[in-house]
């Protein structure tokens, strides 16, 4: 715990910013001899689930990866799956978001989709744009070497156009022009599907993380496996390099 860490009405240390690595709907399907499809299909569940009590706990910032940059890898048809599945749940869950005062953001490089998924992505953002409630991140065509090169470029133009100096560019104003500015900085990054990698995540954002690795998968990953996940966050001590009793007297000062 920190001491910018949050403590909800029933007493909990709840984290700021919650990222996760939603992995494991392939294997999942595989496990039911179903076709992976049907693993992405069942892990729209759990975001709605872990959307919901992310609200209710009162976290600050939900961010989710749903597609990386590198996952344009995979076959056609399961990239072309997951576009039609990403464009199906804004079309149906923003108006429930909206309704929950969640402010809804996309991170990423967006201009590779298609122009209507685009438009309702905009669309999508500006209609939540004023809810203070939550903001919910999903990071879609989002990789972190990507993110830490956009920003470096939006400096150097400022640099170029004289609105900023080199003495400007500091981990502040990086961390300013990066994806995820506007939220707290990330304190528990869960990932499920039983990998212990970032798989190019948020590279920038995570430099003081808590990590929590689960092996249930995605499609699994229910109300009861997030309260784990934030029970074991409870009991980290964050240091951010200082030493336990550094922080035990500042804690036992407040
Ligand atoms: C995560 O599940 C979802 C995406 C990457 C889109 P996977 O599809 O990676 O599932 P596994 O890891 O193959 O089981
Ligand atoms: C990471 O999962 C990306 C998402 C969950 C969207 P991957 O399944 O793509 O990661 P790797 O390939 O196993 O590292
Ligand atoms: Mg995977």
């Amino acid at each position: 715990m920190s001491n910018t860490d949050l403590v909800n009405p029933s007493k909990k240390v709840i984290p700021q910013h919650v990222a996760i690595i939603m992995d494991g709907n392939g294997r999942w399907a595989n496990l039911q001899g179903k076709t992976r499809v049907l693993g992405h299909k069942a892990g729209v569940s759990s975001v709605r689930a872990i959307v919901s009590d992310s609200r209710e706990l009162g976290i600050k910032a939900l961010t989710l990866f749903a597609f990386s940059s590198e996952n344009w890898q995979r076959p056609k048809a399961e990239v072309s799956v997951l576009m039609d599945l990403f464009m199906y749940v804004l079309t149906k869950e923003v108006k429930r978001l909206h309704k929950n005062d969640i402010r809804f953001k996309v991170i990423g490089d967006v201009s590779r989709f298609s122009s209507k998924l685009q438009q309702k992505i905009i669309a999508s953002e500006k209609l939540t744009e004023n809810n203070t409630g939550m903001v919910l991140s999903v990071a879609a065509n989002y990789g972190g070497r990507w993110d830490i090169v956009q920003a470096a470029k939006q400096i150097a133009s400022k640099v170029a156009s004289k609105q900023m100096t080199l003495d400007d560019i500091t981990e502040q104003s990086l961390s300013a022009h990066a994806c995820l500015a506007e939220v707290p900085d990330l304190d528990l990054l869960i990932r499920t599907g039983g990998d212990c990698r970032i798989s190019n995540f948020l590279l920038w954002q995570a430099a003081y993380a808590e990590f929590y690795f689960t092996d249930v998968l995605w499609p699994d990953f229910d109300s009861e496996q997030f309260n784990k996940a934030l029970a074991v966050f409870e009991q980290r001590e964050r240091r951010f390099g200082q030493t336990g009793e550094q922080i035990t007297t500042v804690q036992s000062a407040v």
